[in-house]
């Protein structure tokens, strides 16, 4: 169990006694406590807590001067104040400066408990953002996914990965081939070169050779200069040819050429360059039937299916989708400054069944719609349009295959909690456990309070 810090700056002994009393139960807190802001600031010199609770009225001061010089010196730390009697100009003063909550003398424990854990629990979601929006901000996509299929081809990815044999990646359309592409090249020891990129159905067949092999200066008109091509660039690195299917044929052959020899001419140039390239191709066609069909040269369909990596569909690994969609609601949450925190197992069901046609891409799609548009923090099936059709009516069953043991209990438990109109006493005793098992699941599968009962 990670720990929490609190602090806790109290000058009236008799709350700090109750306070102390009712939030050391929480035995994942830690506790520091200070009756005046000089102790409170000893304290900050050598300790950065989690969260700061703060009394209104201080000796010294009010939690007002103090809270500005907090912000600045520990910016994003949760910091609640607690007050007997706070005028409503001051109470709106300290949310626009910053506080995360003000809450009203007499405090009920149990209710600033839970507070407080809120509190924290959302703390560290935007930590966790935090590390997310600067991996993102480095080009780091990590690749989500333990279901056996994809974890072989991970295995298999990194166990080419050292060699310079060419590899051919294969699957539908948004199944991940690009980001498998890229993680062999990083895995490699080529990892620190470049990884170059050429989609073959995007560039004019006119402009294909000299945008792989670049040119010389006077090649063509309007070659004022000598251009280096993909091949060149990619020296010492990596070359991705994306939907090589799309590679016209005339430069099929130059393409072997090159891959058999590690030679390239560049357009209207006499000599030959040595490259040092390791080269990836992917597609989504059928590149063995394109081969029969006289379409794709089968020469360099075998020079390039060295090693052949399929990227399974979706619907094949389902049971990636879970960890798929939490991923992509982190990280569509810190691209829209969003606190989305998952989606209902009513969701995750439907998706199960979904046929997911563009794979990946298309769940990736679905979960950033939802994200931007969704005001709740559970993502329900209203959120998703796409998957209505497939959705179950309200009152049929949910089928708990394919779910986890976790995911049936959190199952039951809403369930059970929805039939007893929110009656806590009466759903624990309907699922056989005690009330306070049952708080404790609440929070521990975050199922959110329909209705809740401030006691
Ligand atoms: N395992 C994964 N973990 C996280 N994100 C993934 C994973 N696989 C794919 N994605 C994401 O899904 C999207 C599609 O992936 P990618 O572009 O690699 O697919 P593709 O097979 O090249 O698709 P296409 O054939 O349409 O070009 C990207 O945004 C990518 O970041
Ligand atoms: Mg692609």
């Amino acid at each position: 169990m990670e720990k929490a810090t609190l602090l806790i700056i109290e000058p009236d002994s008799a709350d700090l006694d109750a306070l102390v009393e009712g939030l050391q139960v929480r035995e994942d807190w830690i506790l520091h406590c200070a009756p005046t802001r000089k102790e409170a600031m000893n304290i900050l010199s050598s300790e950065v807590p989690d969260l700061i609770l703060c009394a209104f009225r201080l000796r010294e001061c009010t939690a007002l001067d103090l809270l500005p010089i907090l912000q600045e010196r520990f910016p994003n730390l949760p910091f609640v104040i607690t007050a007997r009697e706070i005028s409503v100009e001051n109470a709106i003063q300290a949310i626009r400066a910053g506080a995360a909550e003000v809450l009203m003398k007499p405090l009920k424990m149990p209710v600033l408990r839970r507070q407080l854990a809120d509190t924290l629990a959302r703390q560290q979601l935007r930590r966790s953002n935090r590390s997310l929006r600067e991996a993102l901000a480095r080009g780091d996509s990590p690749l989500v996914g333990n279901s056996p299929g994809f974890l072989k081809t991970i295995a298999l990815a990194e166990q080419v990965a050292p060699s310079r044999s060419t590899v051919l990646i294969t699957g539908e359309s948004g199944t991940g081939k690009e980001i498998i592409a890229n993680a062999i090249h990083s895995f490699s020891r080529r990892s620190e070169k470049p990884f170059v990129k050429i989609n073959c159905g995007a560039i004019p067949e006119n402009l294909m050779e000299s945008e792989l092999f670049g040119y010389q200066k006077g090649a063509f008109t309007g070659a004022h200069h000598s251009k280096k091509g993909r091949f060149e660039m990619a020296h010492e690195g990596t070359l991705f040819l994306d939907e090589i299917g799309d590679l016209p044929k005339a430069m099929q052959v130059k393409l072997l050429r090159a891959l058999q020899s590690g030679e390239i001419e560049r357009v209207g140039a006499t000599e030959t360059v040595k490259v040092d390239v390791r080269v990836i191709a992917a597609t989504n066609q059928d590149l063995e039937t394109m081969v029969s069909e006289g379409q794709f040269r089968d020469d360099l369909f075998y020079r390039l299916n060295v090693i052949a990596i399929h990227m399974p569909p979706l619907r094949e690994r389902i049971e990636d989708i879970a960890l798929l969609t939490q991923f992509f609601i982190e990280r569509y949450n810190v691209l829209n400054d969003k606190l989305i925190e998952g989606i209902s197992p009513r969701v995750l069901k439907a998706m199960q069944g979904f046929p997911w046609k563009g794979n990946i891409r298309e769940l990736e799609n679905m979960v950033e719609r939802a994200v931007v548009l969704a005001q709740d923090p559970i993502l329900e099936v209203s959120h998703f349009p796409a998957l209505a059709a497939n959705y179950l009516p309200d009152n049929a069953p949910i089928s708990v295959v394919g779910l986890t043991m976790a995911e049936i209990e959190k199952l039951a438990i809403i369930q059970t909690l929805q039939h007893c109109h929110q009656d806590k006493h009466r759903a624990a005793n309907m699922l056989q456990i005690s009330l306070a098992t049952l708080y404790r699941k609440i929070k521990e599968y975050q199922i959110p309070e329909k209705n809740p009962n401030p006691s």
